[in-house]
């Protein structure tokens, strides 16, 4: 695997493989690597000719009082994982090289409406970062198939949106959550749990599943269902972010007349902040 840090060396060698006619497939991540984020590069693998690896801790799409510094940073274990797995190129750049004038950039990438519910209630700021740096990776790499996953689902929605107005010749793919034999979405911020912790996170998974249940055997009264949910993860000790039973393509509040949902659910156990959704039909 070539491991290269600048921008323009790294575009010249894939725009190369590209005329030759090779498929380039990214898998943008921000490092910390587990067995999901494997999971989307083996997804990668199959859909394109040349496998590439981004590992970048954007600033951008961090708030102020989040946890960039804590956020871990294992380059030498990721770089062995992904030669294990055969992945053809890792593009590590710098954060002087992403934002040469800080993250408060001259050009930034705004998408509406998707990026104001769910995670967008407690971090209005973290969706822009996010489609910035995105943006600034596919202009480098110019993948022609870009895989994520679907743990953060509103981040996968966003990002195709975004590619669809932006008219990128891109395809992307969701990939889909992997999980712990518990059930916990596999996640670089589990790390911050406790072995106990890590036992009491996986009645999430349980509470998400009871709610889908109920709605598949036809109980379509959504603000009941959340409700209880929300007080089933209240007394084991969840402080929750939100828990939305919202339409799968708009993110609008799911309504009766609606067959394919989601429900997501952020909420925080100790110290981090958990996600995870299902996706439910009707
Ligand atoms: O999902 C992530 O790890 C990040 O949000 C991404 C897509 C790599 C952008 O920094």
């Amino acid at each position: 695997m070539k491991v290269i840090q600048q921008p323009l060396l790294i575009q010249k060698e894939l725009i190369a493989l590209k005329n030759t006619g090779k498929r380039i497939g990214l898998i943008p991540t921000m490092g910390n690597l587990h067995k999901g984020h494997l999971s989307l590069f083996q997804l990668a693998q199959s859909n394109c000719d040349v496998l590439v690896g981004s590992i970048f801790v954007n600033p951008m799409q961090f708030g102020a009082n989040e946890d960039l510094d804590k956020y871990p940073r294992t380059l030498e274990n990721d770089i062995k994982k992904l030669t294990e797995l055969g992945v053809d190129y890792l593009f590590t750049p710098t954060e002087e090289i992403i934002y040469p004038i800080g993250t408060k950039t001259n050009t930034s990438v705004e998408v509406n409406r998707l990026t104001s519910r769910l995670c967008g209630y407690s971090r209005p700021e973290h969706f822009r970062g996010v489609a910035t740096v995105v943006n600034i990776l596919f202009n480098i790499l110019q993948p022609d198939v870009v895989v994520f996953g679907k743990k953060d689902y509103q981040q996968y929605l966003i990002l195709s949106a975004m590619v669809k107005d932006l008219f990128l010749p891109i395809e992307i793919i969701g990939g889909d959550i992997v999980r712990e034999e518990n059930g916990l979405a596999m996640s670089s911020r589990n790390k911050f749990l406790t072995e106990q912790q890590k036992e009491e996170a996986s009645s999430l998974r349980k509470i998400l599943l009871n709610s889908a249940k109920e709605i598949e055997d036809g109980i379509l009264n959504f603000e009941r269902i959340k409700q209880r949910a929300i007080e089933q993860l209240k007394r084991r000790k969840f402080k929750v972010d939100y828990l939305e039973i919202c339409n799968k393509t708009t993110l609008e509040d799911a309504n009766k007349e609606d067959k394919e949902l989601l429900i997501a659910c952020a909420a925080w156990l100790g110290k981090p902040r958990l996600l995870d959704n299902i996706e439910v039909s009707i």
